[in-house]
């Protein structure tokens, strides 16, 4: 961290909603590191009170659902800028499974941006997501880096995401920018991209992964062929992001917080299996799980531009990291219950 980014954060009363999430309290430590006086808001549906071990003796936190108008008006008095992490959110098991549970973030996200309005908070950071890009641009074979105008809503062509979660993600952008052009209040709508890290559960790809190699599963189950890509982006690099974006970034504006490496899926799982010094003799590639799309990785041109600065920590670093805190978590997860994880949010 630089100085006039983090000084924007100075003494700034700013919440954090879903700040006990696996993203959200990486991000509480990084505001807390730029000085920022944190709220966190969450109803803990999976975010956990001790992930923010290390710094609740810094944050005031306030159990509750957002979705409950008294309650977000409650925590959302005197904020002048909010973090909005708050979703009902998984890996691609959880929402291909739970699309009704997704669709009502559009509830979420308009009640926390209509009490953000309300209360005079002058910008809402929005964690969006990758998914809002056209399926049709992140097919195996091309292997494209989604710049940030390729989903928008002027143009035709802009606006196709994948299934519930994707849409909700897609109009909670535009509930941002509705926002923005009624109210006034700045919009910034960070896109992150495949984050893994320290205190992800195992219904996302990559803990999966090190979970079933820590068990060390031969044959080695794989969802899909393992040639889809994915730019896997370390949880530090996704936390800069979001803190450099809400201190830069004004008016309504997406940007893509996310690296702009395609790596296959068996690419990852050889980084893993480095980690581990240990390798299947063989996989098992599972075709009727849910995939998600072909490819998918950042153009971060917008985002030098505009931050000064782009997601570069290595693939092999953040796995190495990662891996020692599983094995160190000791999760004690069996194989035969990480199927269930999968479909699961904690
Ligand atoms: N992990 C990724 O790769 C990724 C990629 C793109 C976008 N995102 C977005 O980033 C945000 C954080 O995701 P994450 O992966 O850290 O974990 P997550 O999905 O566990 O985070 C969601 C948090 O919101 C809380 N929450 C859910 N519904 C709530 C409600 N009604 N009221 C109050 N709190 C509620 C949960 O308890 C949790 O702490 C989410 O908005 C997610 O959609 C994540």
């Amino acid at each position: 961290m630089n100085a006039p980014e983090t000084s924007a954060y100075t003494g700034v009363p700013v919440l954090v909603t879903g700040g006990a999430s696996f993203i959200g309290s990486h991000l509480c430590e990084w505001l807390v590191k730029a000085g920022a006086r944190i709220t966190v808001a969450d109803d803990c549906s999976s975010g956990k009170i001790e992930n923010l071990g290390v710094i609740q003796g810094d944050i005031v936190f306030k159990k509750g659902d957002l979705r409950d108008a008294a309650f977000t008006r409650d925590v959302v008095r005197g904020q002048a800028i909010v973090f909005h992490l708050a979703a009902a959110h998984g890996g691609r098991g959880y929402i291909e499974t739970h699309p009704v549970e997704c669709m009502n973030n559009l509830l979420l996200d308009h009640t926390v941006f209509a009490e953000a309005a309300r209360a005079g908070a002058r910008k809402i950071v929005h964690a969006s997501s990758a998914c809002v890009y056209p399926t049709h641009l992140q097919t195996e074979k091309d292997r494209l880096l989604l710049k940030d105008s390729d989903a928008g809503f002027d143009e035709p062509g802009r606006a196709f995401a994948d299934g519930e979660y994707d849409w909700a993600k897609l109009m909670g952008e535009m509930q941002l920018r509705a926002f923005h052009k009624q109210h006034g209040l700045d919009g910034v709508a960070c896109r992150i991209f495949t984050a893994y890290g320290e205190r992800e559960n195992e219904s996302h790809a990559v803990i999966a992964l090190i979970a079933k190699a820590i068990a060390r599963m031969d044959p080695f189950p794989i969802w899909g062929n393992g040639k889809q890509t994915r730019n896997f982006t370390y949880v530090g690099d996704i936390v800069t992001g979001l803190g450099l974006a809400g201190a830069t970034l004004s008016g309504f504006a997406p940007i893509n917080v996310g690296s702009s490496t395609h790596n296959s899926v068996l690419e990852l799982c050889e980084e893993i299996f480095s980690v581990l010094g240990w390798r299947p003799q063989h996989f098992d590639f599972q075709m009727d799980k849910p995939i998600g799309v072909g490819s998918r990785a950042a153009d971060s041109t917008f985002c030098k531009r505009a931050l000064g600065w782009a997601p570069g920590i290595p693939l092999g670093e953040g796995i190495r990291k990662t891996v020692t805190w599983y094995a160190e978590a000791n999760r004690d997860v069996r194989p035969e219950d990480l199927e269930r994880r999968l479909m699961e949010r904690d």
